[in-house]
């Protein structure tokens, strides 16, 4: 056990409710938390919910004699490896800029000798504010780190940057900041995800519905797992996933370029749905419609196939890692695949299932089976987000069985 430990300011805002989750994720990781609550941030969540989850006894008032004689705010300030501030307010991020103690929380954030580490939280205007702008880059240039905020739709019922980074976010720039080693520590990744487009001229494609959930959640987890990660998605509407190199292409020729330029890497998860053909020529300009309504012809022409290409190649990755998506006979096609294409492992599932009312293409679910050089495991129905944690640590297993 790493013993490491954090002292967690949390603020006045509406995300204080999400503290508390994350006080539960980082125990989960071992990490202890003493918390400190301002007064606002009690108006949010209760001293006695904080306590009980992080087993001790809440900090919340300079001036209570009792607390300065049980532990001085100066040793407080100090008593961990890194000060947390979530929900970090306008406020507080003002107050330390400027220099200013006039409560317990504030009077910590300039009394420790420890890393700060800020998730701040606010409505949009307020993030996007001079004043607020000026505290940011003046904490920046001070070395405060920052998670987040994310974009997003807020509880004031606006729209952009200012929500809260997600528990699990600011769990893993804990992590990053304590430098506690994952159980992927040292390890590459390679990860795939998304449709490819192939162009037939300037305005079409042809691509397919993958969109790229499962891959993003993949990797995320790995990075989240510690490995040094690079993601090669295709077009999607997703947020990149904090800590992963994240890399863009459209066709699936860029894909292959891109993995090429990525190796070497310790385990390739080819999770992208790369389109098998593409156009031969794509026209240089947009293809009319015919008057004499002739209907263009689209030659195709083979994609190379980048699974095969990879698994074949003189920096093959350790642990080779594809997806077959499949509407019939999954397992048995998937075995055929995984011998196909050289892969280690297969990462079979039913395209055509509904989990939910909800396609596995697009949907947030996903039941997998695992093919692999000892046989199938059948997942059960899992979030996708599930999927990548618990891929996460078999592929920490088999590189370390493997070592
Ligand atoms: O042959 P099929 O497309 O079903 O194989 C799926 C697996 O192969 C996936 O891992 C996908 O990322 C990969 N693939 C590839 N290059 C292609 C087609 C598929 O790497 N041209």
């Amino acid at each position: 056990m790493h013993g490491k430990s954090i002292l967690l300011i949390i603020g006045g805002g509406i995300a204080a409710y999400k503290s508390l989750e994350l006080i539960r994720r980082l125990s989960e990781r071992g990490v202890k938390t003493r918390a400190i609550l301002t007064k606002a941030g009690a108006e949010f969540v209760t001293p006695l919910s904080v306590s009980s989850l992080a087993g001790e006894k809440v900090f919340s008032d300079l001036f209570s004699l009792t607390d300065e004689a049980e532990m001085g705010h100066i040793e407080l300030s100090r008593s961990a490896d890194l000060v947390v501030v979530a929900p970090a307010t306008a406020d507080l991020m003002g107050k330390l800029a400027g220099g200013l103690a006039n409560d317990l929380a504030s009077t910590a954030l300039l009394a420790t000798d420890k890393p700060i580490l800020m998730a701040p939280a606010m409505n949009v205007r307020m993030w996007e504010s001079p004043s607020v702008r000026r505290s940011v880059e003046q904490l920046k240039k001070d070395g405060v780190l920052f998670v987040g905020p994310n974009d997003g739709e807020m509880a004031c019922g606006e729209f952009g940057p200012g929500r809260m980074a997600e528990p699990l976010e600011i769990v893993a720039a804990i992590e990053r900041a304590l430098k506690i080693e994952g159980p992927l520590a040292g390890v590459r990744a390679l990860v795939t995800a998304g449709p490819t487009r192939e162009p037939v001229d300037p305005v079409r494609f042809l691509a397919n519905h993958s969109s790229g959930k499962q891959g993003y959640a993949i990797a995320d987890a790995l990075a989240r797992a510690g490995a040094d990660t690079t993601l090669i998605s295709g077009p999607v509407s997703l947020a990149p996933p904090t800590g992963v190199k994240l890399m863009r292409v459209t066709t699936a020729r860029e894909m292959l370029a891109a993995c090429e330029s990525a190796l070497p890497a310790d385990v390739l998860v080819m999770a992208a749905a790369v389109a098998d053909w593409r156009p031969d020529i794509a026209a240089n300009s947009k293809i009319k419609k015919s008057t004499d309504r002739i209907v263009p012809l689209i030659k195709l022409v083979e994609n190379p196939d980048i699974l095969h290409t990879l698994a074949h190649g003189p920096q093959r990755p350790r642990l080779v890692i594809g997806f077959a998506a499949e509407t019939d006979d999954v397992v048995e096609n998937a075995v055929a695949k995984r011998a196909r294409k050289g892969a280690d492992w297969i990462i079979a599932n039913d395209v055509s299932a509904n989990l939910d009312g909800e396609s596995v293409m697009g949907g947030e679910k996903n039941r997998i089976h695992l093919i692999s050089e000892t046989g199938t495991e059948d997942w059960p129905e899992l979030s996708k987000s599930e999927v990548g944690s618990r891929l996460a640590l078999r592929i920490a297993d088999k590189l370390k069985g493997a070592a």
